[in-house]
């Protein structure tokens, strides 16, 4: 798997008020396959823009999104796509829900049950499965959102900042479970966060983005061992690191609106 992002260059548009705001400024990136990427940066400055593009659902931007080597035009099985907002339906009950792209896909009842019950039983929900969402904690929630992506068998995975509602408990227990999900699989995971600890906890690479019109403004390797440990003298030090950057790039009062 090898996915190219070249050029890339966004500007929204206001007709009717004659008015542009441009999101992102210039990115030019190259993901290997397997890896874990996080994405930070400024609130605002084009991080969920960026993530539409790659996923297909943005259409107008300029630039290409590559995944070996094909354009990325519309959205794609191969690019599976996680939000902070879990987007289950809520009349579905919680085995329903993993089962629905197969179900889109037009497979069997039987066939898609049988798989969904493996998802079940590898993220550790057995005994939820008939369970509507709004009987699920957070947590768990994101879970079903997580093995309904995956079911699809995805190359990539863009997240946006799927833990970003949970509290700091529950958070850190998705950080580990993503983690070893992650290990298990052969899936690369694009990963929006606000949260640098998150980032340095989780990841091989880490993006560091400007202010709005976004562009890159540092990319960190990160190659310790998992589990990581978040307290290390390595984790410390680019954790301060990213953190001075984005110190810097805070918006200036002046410049709010522009
Ligand atoms: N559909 C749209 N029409 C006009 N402007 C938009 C649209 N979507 C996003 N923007 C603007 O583009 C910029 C980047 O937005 P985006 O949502 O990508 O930022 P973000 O980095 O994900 O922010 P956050 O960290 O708050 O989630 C913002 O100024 C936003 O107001
Ligand atoms: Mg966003």
């Amino acid at each position: 798997m090898h996915l190219e992002l070249i050029g890339i260059k966004k500007t929204f548009v206001d007709e009717k008020q004659g008015k542009e705001t441009s999101a992102i400024a210039h990115i030019d990136l190259q993901i290997e396959g397997g890896q874990f990427i996080s994405i930070v940066g400024p609130s605002g400055c084009g991080k969920s823009t960026l993530l539409r593009i790659i996923s297909g659902l943005e259409k107008s931007f300029e630039g290409e999104v590559l995944l070996e080597g094909q354009k990325i035009l519309k959205p794609e099985h191969e690019v599976g796509l996680v939000f902070q907002q879990y987007a289950l339906f809520p009349w579905r009950t919680m085995c329903k829900n993993i089962e629905v792209g197969l179900e889109i896909m037009g497979m069997s009842k039987i066939e898609r049950r049988t798989i969904a019950e493996e998802y079940i039983r590898l993220f550790g929900m057995n005994g939820f499965e008939d369970l509507y969402p709004s009987q699920l904690s957070g947590g768990m929630q994101q879970r079903v959102a997580i093995a309904r992506t995956l079911i699809m068998n995805p190359k990539v995975v863009l997240m946006d900042e799927p833990f970003g509602s949970l509290d700091s408990q529950t958070r850190n227990d998705m950080q580990e479970f993503l983690m070893d999900l992650w290990q298990k699989r052969n899936v690369t995971i694009i990963f929006v966060t606000h949260n640098v600890d998150e980032s340095v906890f989780l990841s091989d690479r880490i993006v560091v983005l400007s202010k709005r019109p976004a562009r890159v403004l540092r990319i960190f390797e990160f190659d310790s061992p998992r589990p990581r440990d978040r307290t290390s003298k390595v984790a410390n030090d680019i954790r301060r690191e990213i953190i001075g950057i984005l110190r810097q790039e805070r918006i200036e009062p002046s410049s709010i609106g522009n």
